[in-house]
């Protein structure tokens, strides 16, 4: 199964994010249920290893925090393929992040090599159109939820559907 730890958004939150969508062709938003901010991806394992992976994340002692999505942005530059919510004040995630990755290199992992950049995706982008997207990112440049009560992170499956790919909360984990 494919596996990555994120932390959920809250409905009102979410609702947010989808009233946002629209405005470019081509763009593969993404779906309500889709929307989560990943902390690490894990990629495919057997089930003896998810196990592994299970009892090091439940293992984790971290404090719970204030989240703020704030401002979005896009990856790729000139050929941008998707867009995203950036992230207010990143430290007490990366914190969290921190303790994630030492957990899953515990249990075997190699080493995250990517730069942990929090965001949520919002859409996927292959061939849109750059006028367009500028003008989305304008638009949106103010974007902020407000403060979310971040009080547990997630172990998600995610299985790839002829609809796109299909999340699903395997566990919680509670922060203290
Ligand atoms: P993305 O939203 O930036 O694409 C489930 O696929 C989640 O894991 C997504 O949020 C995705 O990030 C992230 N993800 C997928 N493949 C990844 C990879 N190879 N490395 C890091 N993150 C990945």
């Amino acid at each position: 199964m494919r596996l990555f730890v994120a932390i959920a958004l809250p409905d009102p939150v979410a609702d947010g994010l989808v009233m946002m969508q629209g405005g470019i062709p081509g763009a593969r938003w993404s779906t309500r249920e889709q929307l989560h901010l990943t902390l690490r991806f894990i990629g495919d394992v057997d089930g003896r290893d998810a196990g592994a992976i299970d009892d090091a994340l439940a293992s984790i002692r971290a404090p719970r925090f204030t989240l703020e999505l704030k401002g979005v942005g896009e990856f790729g530059g000139k050929n941008p393929r998707a867009l995203w919510a950036g992230v207010r004040d990143e430290a007490p995630l990366v914190h969290l992040q921190r303790k994630v990755e030492s957990a899953v290199q515990r249990v075997g992992l190699a080493p995250e090599e990517r730069k942990f950049s929090p965001h949520v995706t919002l859409a996927r982008l292959k061939g849109a159109s750059g006028e367009r997207v500028i003008t989305f990112l304008a638009h949106h440049a103010l974007y902020a939820s407000g403060p979310l009560e971040v009080n547990a992170f997630i172990l998600y499956s995610s299985l790839t559907t002829p609809n796109g790919s299909r999340y699903r909360a395997e566990r919680a984990y509670r922060l203290e």
